[in-house]
């Protein structure tokens, strides 16, 4: 393991501690298992050896989009997964290759998102197909969107979801909740540690975010309509 990716890490850790909390779906229900085939498990491996979780969502065979903080020394993507106890149908795949934003900021958590290359190509069925993006001319505001993830279902369970939950947020825009490049919800239900890096998809079923941060009840995206010029150069 380089040291590079150890003090990264590290600095990871230190930002999601004291400033945010990512990741599970609080207030949430189970998904009707399969109900969102895009959606990817992704298994990062830390420095330590310890194996960490994000939330993730397959664009095309070959592309996943994800946080730029679910920064890891390896990942894993788990396609086709609803009981993470069940291995029947899933498909795991390795990532060859990265592409954090490159104004991807650890500190105020800006331009958190991440596209990561598979090592083969994604196999589509049933419970396995891609998402479509919203596009640069959907950048007005959504309202009723779904936030989904393994991650924690309540702010006192130390662990994460076994079953895909969702919950329903309400994308707003007001002074006290508005960042750069990002979409906003408040209220007691979103996403919580281990959704990181989920999709954000509103009305129309097209991903509008991925899932960065959330602090005293407000929950930030980055919003893929501000991005799609990047993400095709890449995923093109
Ligand atoms: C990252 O964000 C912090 C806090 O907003 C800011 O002070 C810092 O200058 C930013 N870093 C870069 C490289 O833009
Ligand atoms: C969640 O949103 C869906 C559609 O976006 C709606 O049909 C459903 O009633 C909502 N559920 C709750 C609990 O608000």
């Amino acid at each position: 393991m380089s040291i590079h990716c150890q003090l990264l890490i590290l600095i990871l850790a230190l930002t999601l501690d004291v400033q945010v909390h990512t990741g599970e779906v609080i207030g949430g229900r189970e998904a009707v298992a399969h109900s969102r085939p895009y959606m990817v498990l992704l298994e990062r491996r830390m420095p330590s050896g310890k194996i960490k979780r994000c939330g993730g969502f397959l664009l095309n065979e070959d592309f996943v989009m994800t946080a730029a903080h679910c920064l890891a020394c390896s990942y894993t993507v788990l396609l086709g997964v609803h009981n993470v106890h069940s291995s029947n149908g899933i498909q795991r795949i390795s990532v060859v290759q990265t592409f954090p934003n490159k104004d991807y900021n650890k500190t105020d958590l800006s331009n958190d998102i991440m596209l990561l290359k598979l090592s083969s190509k994604a196999k589509f069925s049933t419970n396995v197909q891609p998402i479509a993006l919203a596009g640069q001319g959907d950048g007005s505001l959504p309202k009723s969107c779904i936030v989904s993830g393994w991650g924690r279902t309540d702010k006192d369970i130390k662990h994460m979801s076994v079953v895909l939950m969702e919950a329903n947020v309400t994308i707003i825009d007001s002074k006290e909740c508005k960042k750069e490049k990002s979409y906003c919800s408040k209220g007691e239900t979103g996403p919580d540690k281990g959704d990181s890096g989920g999709p954000l998809v509103c009305e129309d079923g097209k991903a509008y975010g991925v899932v960065s941060s959330g602090y005293l009840s407000k929950y930030f995206y980055a919003k893929i309509p501000d991005y799609r010029s990047w993400i095709d150069l890449i995923v093109n």
